[in-house]
């Protein structure tokens, strides 16, 4: 088998901070990115088109040959996952793998939070699914989580409003909510790809002694361990330094927005899934 890009994947731009991370991490393979602008944000959708979507996707980077693809949306990693890992995986390419990054976030967080008590952020189908709730019990059973949907948060930066004095608005009102439903959080983790925009306006109304966790670097050092564990799969994963950009959306669009997620200039091509 010839060896290809690790794909990654997210709704819309999101994924892009996950990228930016792993890039980082492990510069030397190649990336195709793939952002489904054309239908986010997935937050609001239901289970049933989530999945489809996901789906959809993940057979798109098998037929550009992708041995890996990391889903780099906490909203399609929380509804579509497990069934395509479970129920798809087998049928489409046995030998290929589908990741995401709850599980590399649960594996951790616990280690951040002194008090025990920890704070998620992200989409209502994030929040709804309860994935974090299962999955940090796993690995840390001591540990509260609470959790905070935030449903005006994707479109805002989605539509580059995240830096306008409105926005603050919106943002105040969850990081409130999640404080009352537990004052002795210590650590929030922005489970939403998305989130990392907004990290400047979350950490101006968030109390001091709050650390707040963007999941890019855990999950880009999750990868690295997975890829030094699994040689086969390492092999499969081409090295040659290049990064392609698709997106379901308007190419002009998601080259203007996707800088600001990317940090770098970003030339993309659209695809039709
Ligand atoms: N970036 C995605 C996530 O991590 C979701 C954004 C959306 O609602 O499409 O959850």
């Amino acid at each position: 088998m010839q060896a290809a890009p690790i794909g990654v994947f997210d709704s819309g731009y999101g994924g892009l901070t996950i990228l930016k991370a792993i890039v980082n991490e492990l510069p030397q393979y190649d990336y195709l990115y793939l952002g489904d602008n054309a239908r986010a944000p997935y937050g609001p959708r239901s289970f049933e088109q989530v999945y489809e979507y996901t789906l959809q996707a993940v057979e798109w980077f098998f037929k550009q040959g992708c041995p890996l693809v990391i889903l780099a949306c906490n909203t399609a990693s929380a509804k579509a996952l497990r069934t395509i890992q479970q129920n798809n995986l087998e049928k489409l390419a046995p030998g290929k793998r589908v990741l995401g990054v709850i599980r590399p976030t649960s594996e951790v967080i616990g280690n951040f939070s002194k008090t025990g008590h920890i704070g998620v952020l992200g989409t209502k189908g994030t929040v709804l699914s309860e994935s974090y709730l299962i999955e940090i019990e796993k690995f840390f059973p001591a540990i509260k989580v609470s959790q905070e949907a935030c449903p005006m948060w994707v479109p805002l930066i989605e539509n580059g409003e995240y830096q306008k004095p409105g926005a603050d608005y919106f943002v105040k009102q969850h990081i409130e909510n999640l404080l009352q439903k537990d004052d002795k959080i210590d650590t929030i983790v922005l489970a939403c790809t998305h989130y990392p925009l907004l990290i400047n306006k979350i950490k101006q109304f968030t109390p001091q002694r709050i650390q707040v966790i963007d999941q890019g670097k855990i999950v880009a050092e999750s990868l690295k361990n997975y890829l030094q564990r699994h040689s086969d799969m390492a092999s499969q994963c081409s090295k040659g330094g290049s990064i392609q950009f698709c997106s379901t959306g308007d190419s002009a669009d998601f080259d203007e927005h996707a800088a600001n997620f990317f940090g770098k200039p970003v030339k993309s091509a659209k695809i039709e899934l």
